[in-house]
């Protein structure tokens, strides 16, 4: 616990809340040419349109929407020529963490002259990036807007994090009204991603402090108090607003106490087999609570005071499985699939996937129990 007393924290951006906040961004955006980095579904969806106007009251803007679902290196780099040739001072991110984290690379690499295969890794981009980096999400949530990481594919299928302060925005606008569309399935997988995120910085075996552990159980707090509302009730704006909130307190925790062995499982379905994130983080869940449950017992228990008062009055262990169990019910719940299988992964995926998940040291370095390539193999075999 001594460790505990030494620590450092970094808030992140500048917070800005509200319903409708999104349509004012006149007051946090100096002049000079804007480029807007979004995907294309959400601009024919219309939720850029209100950001999209208020902004051009005043400024010159491109908008960049050719983001894909976790979006390639290519797809930064595409977007900072165009900021390149009007000559942006500021990057505005606008969608989940798929445009918000090719706004913060496009920020970083247009202000820095950097080239983008230095900066991977954690603390490599030194150098200063654009003026201005205004993040607004539209998914509850990666957190990506209060995160000094962006997450890229590189190559075919790899997935990699530059990790950097200057990665930090200016701003991080929390808009409820932008989620009330959102799809079931994808409130129900973001929001477990942000649930995850939680847990993770709370169990995180490097760099976890007080001021993360306050957060992470707030966000929990929030999120498992509203995700099957938010999934029932789509309109149901104080749902909506407590998850984005709560997803975005995880990511404040989750950016000074990384996360482990849930995200480094869950990155290779993703970068090979294009399972939505959250849902990759939700496959993977159980099975990691496990393999790192004879380490994290006691910490399991204190969050599922957090989510389920009720269950105070057991001991440690009940209450450490039953931490467990109502995170599976939860994502059940909320409608998301259970096994491997359900997305198309069979036993022929399971060498290359363990493979994969062994390139992820930046996160299995914290992970409570020391995941080999043989524990990965036997993870996601009980996950097929
Ligand atoms: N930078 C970080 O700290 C961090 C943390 C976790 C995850 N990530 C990364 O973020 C990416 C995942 O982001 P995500 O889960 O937010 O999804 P996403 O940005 O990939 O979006 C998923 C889908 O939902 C749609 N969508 C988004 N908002 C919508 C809305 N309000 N209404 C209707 N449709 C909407 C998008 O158009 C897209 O089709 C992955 O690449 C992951 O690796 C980054
Ligand atoms: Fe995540």
């Amino acid at each position: 616990m001594a460790a505990m007393n030494r620590f450092k924290f970094h808030y992140g951006p500048q917070v800005v809340s509200g319903l409708g906040a999104s349509g004012d961004l006149d007051p946090y955006v100096p002049e000079g040419p804007i480029l807007f980095v979004t995907d294309a579904n959400l601009r024919a969806l219309g939720l850029t349109d209100r950001a999209l106007a208020s902004l051009r009251e005043r400024h010159e803007v491109s908008v960049f929407d050719d983001v894909q679902e976790d979006p390639h290196e290519a797809s930064v780099l595409a977007a900072l020529d165009m900021a390149r040739e009007m000559g942006a001072t500021g990057v505005v991110g606008f969608g989940g963490g798929s445009p918000m984290d090719v706004a913060k690379a496009v920020a970083y690499l247009l202000g820095s002259g950097e080239r983008i295969a230095d900066i991977y890794g954690v603390g490599m981009a030194l150098g200063r990036r654009a003026p201005l980096l205004l993040l607004i999400p539209t998914t509850a949530g990666t957190g990506s807007e209060a995160t000094n990481i962006s997450i890229l594919t590189v190559g075919e299928t790899t997935k990699k994090g530059v990790v950097s302060n200057a990665l930090y925005a200016d701003y991080a606008l929390l808009d409820a009204t932008l989620t009330t569309g959102l799809p079931r399935h994808v409130t129900a997988a973001t929001g477990i991603d942000a649930m995850v995120h939680a847990i993770e910085a709370y169990t995180t075996r490097r760099l976890k402090n007080p001021i993360s552990d306050a957060l992470a159980k707030e966000a929990l707090q929030l999120l498992s108090a509203n995700l099957i509302t938010a999934c029932e009730e789509p309109d149901n704006l104080d749902a909506r607003d407590a998850m984005l909130r709560g997803s975005y307190l995880a990511g404040v925790a989750f950016s000074n106490a990384p996360c482990a062995g849930v995200h480094a499982l869950a990155y290779p379905l993703g970068g090979h087999f294009h399972v939505p994130h959250g849902l990759s983080n939700a496959l993977m869940l159980p099975q990691v609570l496990a393999h790192t449950m004879s380490a994290a017992r006691d910490l399991y228990a204190e969050l599922a005071v957090v989510m389920q008062p009720g269950c105070a009055l057991l001991g440690t262990q009940a209450r450490a499985q039953a931490f467990v169990e109502y995170m599976r019910d939860l994502a059940l719940q909320a409608g998301l699939s259970p096994r491997l299988t359900d997305v198309g992964i069979g036993a022929d995926d399971l060498d290359l996937l363990a493979d994969e998940a062994m390139k992820q040291e930046r996160l299995l370095v914290n992970n409570m129990v020391e995941i080999t390539r043989d524990d990965a193999r036997r993870m996601y075999e009980a996950a097929l």
